[in-house]
């Protein structure tokens, strides 16, 4: 059965994705959700479309086995893949506490790689992956240095992996969205304890959902939304980081 994964998608952008796939995939026919509040998940419908609740916490020691198991029994051809969830905390590395520092690197980091492994032997030929990254991968944030380098890492493995799988036709889209209200916020202890993001124009969800979905239609690497943020991914290539640290600092 031709088969969406979306992690992450209990809240935010992740959400906005299982609202919005079927305008650009109509071809799908079910999707498998994945965060850990299965209630959240459980009250999202879709017309025409199967939902698969999987209550997983990705940063947990047994969501592998059980999303390999998953896999294994239902055998779908996963036609899309949405590495979605992410979380991201404010404040100085060597103030903050480690567990927090090291959720967001098995998060991230190890969950996107690891599911996208998981994933990949159900792919067919043809089939896309949306990776969510961050304006945050362009520059090293100070204040949130470990968030950033998180997110250079997932853009730099979609771009790495985009090159890889051509033979197959897969291609691997890495979104870098500028700051969205959404829990992400709230969570990280962002707002009223960032300046910059106080100022910096916030992107709307479900714009940036629509312009990833046409992006990895269309198979591009990368997908920046807002003219704002595009104009910072350039500059980001020509200025020294040692002069954009400053802007970019958190
Ligand atoms: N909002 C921003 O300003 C912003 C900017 C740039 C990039 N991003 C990126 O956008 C992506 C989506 O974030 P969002 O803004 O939509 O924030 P969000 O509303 O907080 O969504 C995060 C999602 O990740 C899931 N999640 C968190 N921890 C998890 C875990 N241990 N296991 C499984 N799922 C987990 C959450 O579900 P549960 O809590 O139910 O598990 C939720 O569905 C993230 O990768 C984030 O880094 C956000």
């Amino acid at each position: 059965m031709k088969t969406a994964i979306i992690t992450g998608a209990s809240s935010g952008l992740g959400e906005a994705f299982v609202r919005q796939i079927g305008s650009l995939f109509p071809e799908i026919e079910e999707y498998w959700l994945i965060a850990r509040r299965a209630e959240k998940l459980g009250a999202l419908t879709v017309d025409g479309v199967k939902l698969r609740v999987l209550p997983l916490d990705l940063t947990s020691e047994d969501y592998l086995p059980a999303l390999q198991e998953h896999l294994a029994r239902s055998a779908p051809a996963v036609s899309l893949l949405i590495n979605c969830a992410g979380c991201g905390y404010l404040g100085n590395f060597h103030e903050s506490e480690l567990s927090e520092q090291f959720r967001m690197l098995d998060l991230n980091i190890r969950a996107l790689s690891a599911v996208t492994h998981a994933v990949l032997p159900f792919m067919p030929d043809g089939g896309k992956i949306i990776n969510i990254s961050s304006i945050a991968s362009f520059v090293p944030n100070v204040r949130m240095t470990v968030y950033s380098a998180t997110k250079a890492y997932v853009s730099f493995f979609s771009r790495g992996l985009h090159e890889e799988l051509k033979p197959r036709r897969i291609s691997v889209t890495a979104v870098c969205p500028g700051p969205m209200a959404t829990e992400f916020i709230q969570k990280g202890r962002i707002k009223g304890h960032s300046r910059t993001f106080d100022v910096l124009p916030y992107c709307d969800p479900e714009k940036v959902v629509k312009g990833a979905l046409r992006a990895a239609k269309k198979g591009r690497a990368v997908y920046t939304p807002h003219p704002f943020y595009k104009f910072y991914r350039v500059i980001s290539k020509l200025i020294p980081q040692a002069i954009l640290l400053h802007a970019a600092k958190t």
